[in-house]
């Protein structure tokens, strides 16, 4: 019986299995071996269940939709706790509940939760299985929706069960939505208990709990809360690695020598984008390793070796079009599923954005209504906003064959940005390391109109982490800190700032995307030492007048000048903004980051 906990040979795994069994007291359990045979087998109870709808076979092979409850939608950051012993631990940026209490209110919430439903246990690997850099995670749970996700985000399955073997450790992720289905009950089409919600990290004993959501994020363990929360804090323990809401891209110049980029933007600024451009200059290729998270740790030979440790990409679909993203609309063409998006009259689906008309004929909307463009009633929105595609890496047609291998791939620069109306030079190099991680900790993006805050108020993200770092934000900036000493200056990334975003007048200065690919030119040849291409300021190491291959480009003379000019004064105003962020960190703050912005300050005042 491959299926049943008798088939387990992992003690622990079976003590975890066995103390979840007791608590949430399921109908029964089935342990996932991640086939093809049983992901599709899963897809059919999910139609039958009324959860997925198949799309078109002929348009979409292997495609399914399902519509969450319309308040089950996102990531909830209120709801996301950090568990450690000390509140401190947690930092000024995350929520805290000492662990014991949480622990309290979810056995109460969770006991007899998974009631006349199965539970599910996937082994999973982050990364290439068995590979050194890869880690091992078990998520229970009681939502096949969850379960089907799982398998194409991550490597499920026997081989995973074979690298842990009768005494390997892994990380324990359960998942419940809290939903217990009393006999005769009809269940619901998207079973959670939206107010009992808690996204729970247990930083010290390397635990994930998760109740309440059916939802991406708060669901799919592996990705935002092991990933990014508890492998930030593995790190850490390890000193050797890290863990980081970066996109991977392999890059190839005319010569044929290949490189790699790690790039880390707040959500919604373009990783995803970066990850599968099409290069606009002749010769220059670029190859998708990963899109949303890299795994980095220190090689054999001394460099920072880099893995994507997950195995699909959980897009945000609306603005997504074989125009603005090419790539990312074939990744999804077949074996995708599709989350609160439109369905079209012949089965297909749609988003805002992805054509400029809407499909004729009747639509269902992400809220499972009928709407029709000749029904004279105003448009809603057809997509939710944040309705997402869950696609395999390997079905993007740019994927880097880096991506399969064990090791990963070497690391050459590493890049953050932001979305910056103003100030921000298109793109500039830290004077080394250390400045590099000033840069990484004042990572912001400028509030727009739509936002709460008042417009072109900077919101800090340090390292576009904020809602990611599994441990006090100040003591990550003091880890980042320590690879100065423990790495060789030459086999440490180059540490690079971006900004695509610069405005005038409501336009953007730079054409971006497919252009952006200029900027990587350049940024490659900085790392080989091409002599006479980078002028020195105040904030780091600039573009020379021409070094920028704009051959071919369009942008006005006087753009490219604003884009490529430091502000000292603006420049000024913005370290003092960085010193009020920093100093929310307290005793936490490095030594070494309060003197960067100070030496940072002072260069700009004796220019
Ligand atoms: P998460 O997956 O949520 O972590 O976010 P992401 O960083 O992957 O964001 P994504 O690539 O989905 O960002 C999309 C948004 O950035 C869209 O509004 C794009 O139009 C915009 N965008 C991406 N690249 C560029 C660019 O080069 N220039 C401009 N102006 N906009 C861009
Ligand atoms: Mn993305
Ligand atoms: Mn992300």
């Amino acid at each position: 019986m491959a299926h049943s906990v008798s088939s387990l040979v992992n003690k622990k795994i079976v003590n975890y299995v066995n103390e979840c069994a007791e608590l949430m007291t399921p109908k029964d359990i089935y342990v996932c071996d991640g086939s093809a045979e049983e992901y599709h087998s899963l897809c059919e109870l999910l139609v039958k269940q009324g959860i997925f709808t198949k799309l078109n076979e002929t348009k979409r092979p292997n495609c399914y939709l399902a519509r969450s409850n319309p308040a089950d939608v996102a990531r909830v950051e209120k709801c996301t706790f950090i568990c450690s012993e000390k509140e401190e631990d947690a930092g000024p940026t995350n929520n805290w509940m000492a662990p014991a209490e949480m622990k309290a209110k979810l056995n109460g919430l969770m006991k007899g939760c998974m009631k006349g439903r199965t539970m599910y246990v996937i082994p999973f690997s982050m990364g290439p299985i068995g590979g050194p850099i890869s880690r091992i995670g078990v998520e229970i749970t009681d939502s096949p929706y969850v379960v089907v996700n799982m398998e194409i985000m991550a490597k499920v399955g026997k081989k995973v069960l074979d690298v842990l073997g009768t005494d390997g450790d892994f990380v324990p992720c359960t998942h419940s939505c809290l939903a217990p289905l009393e006999e005769g009950q009809q269940d619901s089409t998207w079973p959670c208990n939206i107010d009992n919600r808690y996204i729970v990290q247990f930083p010290e004993e390397h635990r994930i709990v998760s109740v309440g959501s059916g939802y991406g994020g708060n669901a799919l363990l592996g990705k935002k809360c092991f990933a990014l929360r508890i492998a930030t804090v593995m790190c850490r323990e390890e000193g050797n690695s890290l863990a980081e809401h970066m996109l991977i891209l392999g890059i190839t110049n005319p010569q044929g020598k290949k490189y790699y980029i790690t790039a880390a933007f707040p959500s919604a600024c373009g990783k995803t984008n970066l990850a599968m451009l099409n290069a606009t200059i002749p010769g220059w290729k670029i190859e998708c390793v990963g899109d949303d998270i890299a795994w980095l740790k220190i090689g054999p030979d001394g460099r920072f070796w880099a893995i994507n440790p997950e195995s699909g990409f959980f897009g945000v679909a609306p603005g997504t079009s074989y125009k603005s993203n090419p790539n990312a609309m074939k990744s999804c063409e077949k074996d995708t599923i599709f989350t609160n998006v439109a369905l079209t009259e012949d089965g297909d689906v749609w988003w805002e954005g992805m054509s400029k008309e809407v499909p004729k004929g009747k639509i269902i909307t992400w809220l499972g209504k009928e709407w029709s463009a000749d029904s004279g009633e105003p448009k809603p929105n057809l997509a939710h906003p944040n309705s997402r595609f869950t696609a395999k890496v390997e079905n993007c047609p740019v994927g880097d064959p880096g991506y399969y291998a064990l090791e990963g791939v070497p690391v050459s620069a590493m890049i953050f940005g932001g979305r910056r109306e103003n100030t921000v030079p298109l793109v500039f190099q830290s004077r080394n390391w250390k400045h590099g991680v000033l840069l990484g900790s004042s990572v912001a993006s400028e509030t727009t109109a739509a936002a709460e805050a008042a417009a072109g108020q900077l919101r800090f993200d340090p390292f576009a982490m904020l809602p990611f770092c599994g441990y006090n934000m100040g003591d990550y900036f003091g880890y980042w800190l320590t690879f100065a000493d423990k790495v060789a200056a030459d086999k440490l990334p180059k540490i690079f700032h971006v900004n695509w975003f610069r405005k005038e007048n409501g336009r953007f200065l730079w054409p971006g995307y497919g252009e952006n690919s200029r900027v990587l030119k350049w940024i490659i040849e900085r790392c080989e030492g091409k002599e006479g291409i980078a002028v020195e300021t105040p904030i780091g190491y600039l573009p020379a007048k021409g070094a920028l291959d704009l051959s071919g480009l369009d942008v006005p003379e006087a753009d490219m000048e604003k884009l490529l000019t430091v502000d000292c004064k603006a420049y000024l105003s913005e370290v003092e903004k960085i010193r009020t962020y920093h100093s929310k960190f307290g005793d936490h703050l490095p030594k070494d980051l309060i003197a960067e912005l100070d030496a940072l300050e002072a260069r700009l005042k004796a220019a």
